[in-house]
């Protein structure tokens, strides 16, 4: 299966899946959610979620991946039968849609990046009022979100090693000198460390239901798991590569870059005097506040560096959700790279414009009766987060009592000799067949029970 194509390594890989990772969700959203939650109470259940979750789930989808070597509706149906199948192709879907509404939010801040560096952004007053009439602004808007698809559906055309690593292996460099010289500054403002202690001193009478459920989904999200994203990133890995190890890194660079994003944004917020319970708001309206208050040029330089960061951010992640249905054509419909890429890029930019329409200019859109009068990208966002973890829950189900633990540890073994004698292998079968499918399956229904009748 060699025209499929694979990663030159396990570095190549690990940068790929890192980047997947590190998006969106740990420049935006990780900072907004820790700051209305309780600052360090919140990073706390974030990382226990992590380890204690999401790691196991992460290898799995990899070994899948990898003892498959195929899509992921084709690692279900080979590894099991046609039925499971249906859980790998609800994966697929589920990547399609939370791409339509994830390139929405990019397109933002490829928005804002070309305003604020080259437009007038600087100059308003009122960015509350600025982001409503930016949203609403849909010329503008497709334009923004078209472009970032375009560059997405360039990079995946371009093949694992030639597109996808080489978007990798220039993108994630520049995220992270970006973010470094973002937190320099940062550190050295005026009320830095009152910021630097909200988020590192926890608080925890803040803890309540909603911490755990916010950070549960946030955990899946953050690692790209739940859908087969990294199942398919797997499916392109060398057997002798060590996924343990390569999981581990991923995981710890995508949790570190999350940490990294608070330790930026906090200091800013409260230098500035401004809450950091903000929410959403926090990067799109607070932020440019927090600029304009600089001196011109490093308004301008901090500001644009600010939205270039998410915007190098969000692209691999993009990359890694475009990749997910266009394994599954390749390999299942024998159809081209290229021609499924931009045929679906196409379908995907048509499927995003009613969450570019839910920020006003369709009121119906805008309040669904049937959702609390919230918008529909949060409904479209709130339902996709709930299958991460059933589907998480769904694929450690499989691994016990169809694939079986015995296969899954014969792959895991490849590229790592010690791993059958390993404190690690103990862990995996341990929270694989028993913790995650049992605590998933629990919170995924009480988020969903909460979502419903609000009891939490
Ligand atoms: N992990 C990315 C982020 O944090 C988003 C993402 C990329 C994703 N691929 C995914 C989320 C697959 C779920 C499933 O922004």
């Amino acid at each position: 299966m060699s025209s499929r194509g694979s990663f030159s390594g396990q570095a190549g890989f690990v940068v790929a899946a890192a980047g997947s990772a590190i998006g969106l969700s740990n420049i935006w959203r990780f900072p907004y959610l820790a700051g209305q939650h309780g600052g360090a109470v919140f990073l706390i259940i974030y990382m226990i979620c992590i380890f204690l979750f999401c790691f196991p789930v992460m290898v799995g989808e990899i070994a899948m991946g990898r003892a498959a070597r195929l899509n992921a509706y084709g690692c279900y149906t080979k590894l099991g039968n046609k039925h499971w199948g249906l859980v790998g192709l609800a994966g697929v879907i589920i990547g399609i849609i939370i791409l339509s509404y994830y390139n929405v939010v990019a397109g933002w801040a490829l928005g804002y990046f070309v305003e604020i560096t080259f437009g007038s952004l600087l100059q308003k007053d009122d960015y509350e009022g600025f982001f409503g009439s930016f949203v609403n602004n849909v010329a503008a808007n497709s334009i923004y979100s078209f472009i970032f698809l375009a560059v997405t559906a360039f990079s995946v055309a371009g093949g694992i090693q030639k597109g996808i690593e080489r978007a990798n292996a220039v993108l994630m460099p520049a995220l992270l000198i970006i973010l470094l010289i973002l937190i320099g500054y940062s550190l050295t403002l005026p009320s830095a460390m009152a910021g630097v202690r909200f988020y590192l001193v926890p608080d925890f009478s803040e803890i309540t239901a909603q911490t755990v459920f916010e950070a549960l989904k946030l955990s899946f999200f953050t690692l790209s798991l739940g859908v087969g994203g990294l199942m398919t990133y797997g499916s392109y890995l060398r057997k002798e590569d060590n996924i343990i190890q390569s999981s581990a890194v991923v995981t710890w660079a995508d949790t570190v870059i999350a940490f990294l994003a608070g330790l930026m944004i906090f200091p800013l917020v409260f230098s500035a005097g401004k809450s950091p319970a903000e929410g959403p708001a926090l990067v799109f309206i607070v932020m440019p506040e927090i600029f304009k208050e600089m001196p011109e040029v490093a308004a301008h330089l901090i500001g644009g560096a600010f939205f270039l960061l998410l915007c190098s951010a969000a692209l691999p992640s993009c990359i890694s959700l475009l990749e997910l249905p266009v394994a599954y054509f390749v390999d299942e419909k024998k159809m081209a790279r290229k021609k499924v890429v931009w045929i679906l890029a196409l379908v995907i930019f048509i499927l995003g414009i009613p969450s570019m329409l839910s920020f006003g200019v369709i009121p119906s859109l805008n309040k669904l009766w049937f959702y609390n009068d919230k918008e529909f990208l949060t409904l479209v966002a709130d339902v996709t987060d709930i299958s991460l973890t059933a589907g998480g829950c769904l694929m450690c189900i499989f691994i016990r009592n169809k694939w079986k633990m015995s296969n899954f540890n014969a792959e895991l073994a490849f590229g790592n000799s010690n791993f059958t004698r390993s404190f690690a292998r103990k862990y995996i079968n341990f929270t694989i067949s028993y913790v995650c499918p049992i605590l998933l399956a629990l919170l995924t229904a009480l988020v969903i029970f909460d979502k419903v009748y609000n009891v939490f």
